[in-house]
């Protein structure tokens, strides 16, 4: 069986990425979609912010699944399709394989050259598990290709990576996944509201682990776009806006500044931001409702002593 779907197979468009990053470049507040932050050093630095003491949505999700591995695996069946959204690293969806049993396992991500590595390393491991993956920007669509079976498909969106989006962004995203999950569901991680010292720890670590991710999205920007940012002249920036129920990343100019790509160029004053990512956190209350509103009829629901953190599977 073929093992990299390519994405002309999903009918989905991703590799002109030019005009949507001038848009947001351009635009009176501007911005730069938070997916860029996943190329393949920004994909490293993820996997490293989440070995960081700081950043407890990883550790307190994987104690909960540790925890309820049993009670997630009555609730989701044995067999069946498992499909990573956001796979990354594929560590978190290769911790249920010995008790969830898929037998097949599609790992998605926006970063190919980072997927294919991690899903070449698994093959070896588990010869009873057909693996797949495919490189895609399921953030405006999420199609699963016909080859994959209808049937028993358990999508996996663990890391609040939810919370990355909007509301109505998400509301989007879930109901795609409610469609596409027929007689399956979802395991869905989702962060919690907590206090501000923990939220600005864990966004604006000492170690300056999350500014390298944050700062590399402009390098990222120079690959897709042929501009000729210097990550020198920004630095990385949080602020947390109680109205919204989120932590903003932004970059900020550190002096006046011209940036140009071929056909354009944009001028940053000294102070000036660049957003380059929401990160929001619910309740458990407003996190049912979205559920509910995208489709989903059941949910069962386990968190962590202190309600960091809630593993939700939703049909
Ligand atoms: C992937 N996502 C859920 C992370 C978050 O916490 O919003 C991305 C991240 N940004 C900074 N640190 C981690």
């Amino acid at each position: 069986m073929q093992k990299h779907i390519t994405p002309d197979e999903t009918s989905a468009i991703h590799h002109e990425f030019s005009p949507e990053i001038e848009v947001g470049l351009l635009a009176p507040s501007p911005w730069i979609s938070p997916k860029f932050l996943y190329d393949p050093l920004g994909s490293h630095l993820f996997t490293a912010i989440t070995l960081l003491p700081e950043y407890y949505p990883t550790n307190t999700e994987k104690n909960i699944f540790a925890q309820y591995q049993d009670q997630i695996t009555d609730a989701i069946g044995i067999g069946g399709t498992l499909i990573d959204l956001g796979a990354g690293n594929c560590q978190k969806a290769e911790s249920f394989f010995d008790s969830l049993k898929p037998s097949l396992y599609l790992a998605i991500d926006f970063s190919t050259e980072y997927l294919q590595d991690a899903v070449e390393k698994l093959e070896g491991k588990y010869p009873n598990i057909v693996m797949q993956y495919i490189g895609m920007d399921f953030s405006n669509q999420l199609i699963i290709p016909d080859s994959i079976a209808t049937a028993k498909r358990t999508f996996f969106y663990p890391g609040s990576s939810i919370g990355n989006f909007l509301s109505a962004e998400a509301l989007e995203i879930l109901k795609q996944i409610k469609k596409q999950a027929s007689d399956g569901g979802l395991l869905i991680g989702v962060d919690l509201m907590k206090e501000d010292s923990v939220l600005m720890a864990a966004y604006d670590d000492p170690l300056k682990v999350t500014a390298a991710f944050n700062l590399n999205i402009l390098r990222s920007i120079n690959y897709h776009l042929g501009s000729n940012f210097r990550v020198e002249q920004f630095s990385h920036k949080v602020k947390i806006n109680h109205k919204e129920h989120r932590v903003e990343l932004y970059l900020e100019a550190l002096e006046d500044l011209t940036v140009s790509w071929p056909g354009n160029s944009k001028v940053f004053k000294a102070g000036d931001l660049i957003h380059t990512e929401h990160s929001h956190k619910y309740t458990i209350e407003s996190i049912q409702q979205l559920l509910k509103n995208a489709g989903f009829e059941k949910t069962q629901i386990w968190t962590d002593p202190k309600t960091y953190f809630a593993v939700i599977y939703a049909q």
